[in-house]
């Protein structure tokens, strides 16, 4: 049975990609910061468990991964969930906090690379390993519109940090970023245009990818997008 691991996991898009991880056999940990959310979220799935993970707190991931380590003793899958919108989407370049623009990229960013530092060398042991950063198009280069400027920067910042691992990664270790599109949760609203069911599929393909699958792209919809 594969594990799976998804940051971020209390509500939204993180908690129903967990739900479909299970319901496609994977042993799921949901993991957060808010712990009465998280023993409620890993309830309402058969088997999960839970575990308190910041991603912005070194202290905290260490702790993560040494009991996974002893636990579990490896991971196949790591869905880097967590994200926050900094700033709101009126966000313009002279109105943003530098401190704010630090913030968005230490918890966006900076927050995956840690749990992606220390997973990429238990996925090499393994010889199996899938790892999804919940990006977003708003943080494409190709794409860059204006607003949301700590958000998009911290996403393009995400993407880059794709990239770079999925060229580290070993033999069938795969790294991809995954735009869940438009998706009403707390933080895309009550009009957004997609359910989380919507939202959670592509990044569970990703999840989920044969040996013969990409690495090192950008996705919505399973379909490639441009970085
Ligand atoms: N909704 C959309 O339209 C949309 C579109 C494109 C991309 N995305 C991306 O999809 C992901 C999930 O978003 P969502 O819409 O499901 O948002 P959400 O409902 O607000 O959920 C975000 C989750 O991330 C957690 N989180 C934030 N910072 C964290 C940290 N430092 N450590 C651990 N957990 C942390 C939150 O926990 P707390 O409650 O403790 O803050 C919450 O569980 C995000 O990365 C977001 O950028 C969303």
């Amino acid at each position: 049975m594969r594990i799976a691991v998804i940051t971020g996991a209390s509500k939204g898009i993180g908690l129903e990609t967990a739900r479909q991880l299970s319901d496609l056999g994977h042993h799921v940990i949901l993991t957060g910061r808010n712990k009465a959310a998280l023993v409620e979220a890993a309830g309402s799935i058969d088997d999960a468990e839970w575990h308190a993970l910041d991603v912005s707190d070194q202290v905290s991931v260490a702790k993560f991964f040494d009991w996974l380590k002893a636990k579990h003793g490896r991971l196949d899958v790591l869905v880097n969930n967590a994200g926050r919108l900094y700033g709101g989407h009126g966000s313009t370049v002279l109105q943003t906090d530098p401190a704010v623009l630090t913030e968005a990229i230490e918890n966006n960013a900076v927050g995956a690379f840690r749990t992606l530092q220390r997973t990429l060398p238990m996925m090499a042991r393994g010889g199996f390993g899938r790892i999804v950063n919940v990006s977003s198009g708003m943080g494409a280069l190709t794409d860059m519109g204006a607003g949301a400027v700590p958000y998009r920067a911290s996403k393009a910042t995400l993407n880059a940090l794709t990239l770079l691992a999925a060229h580290e990664a070993t033999a069938n270790v795969k790294v991809n970023a995954v735009c869940p599109g438009w998706v009403r949760t707390d933080m895309g609203g009550q009009s957004a245009s997609r359910d989380v069911e919507t939202g959670a599929r592509g990044i569970v393909w990703a999840a989920t990818l044969p040996e013969d699958g990409p690495t090192g792209g950008f996705f919505r919809d399973c379909k490639a997008i441009a970085w």
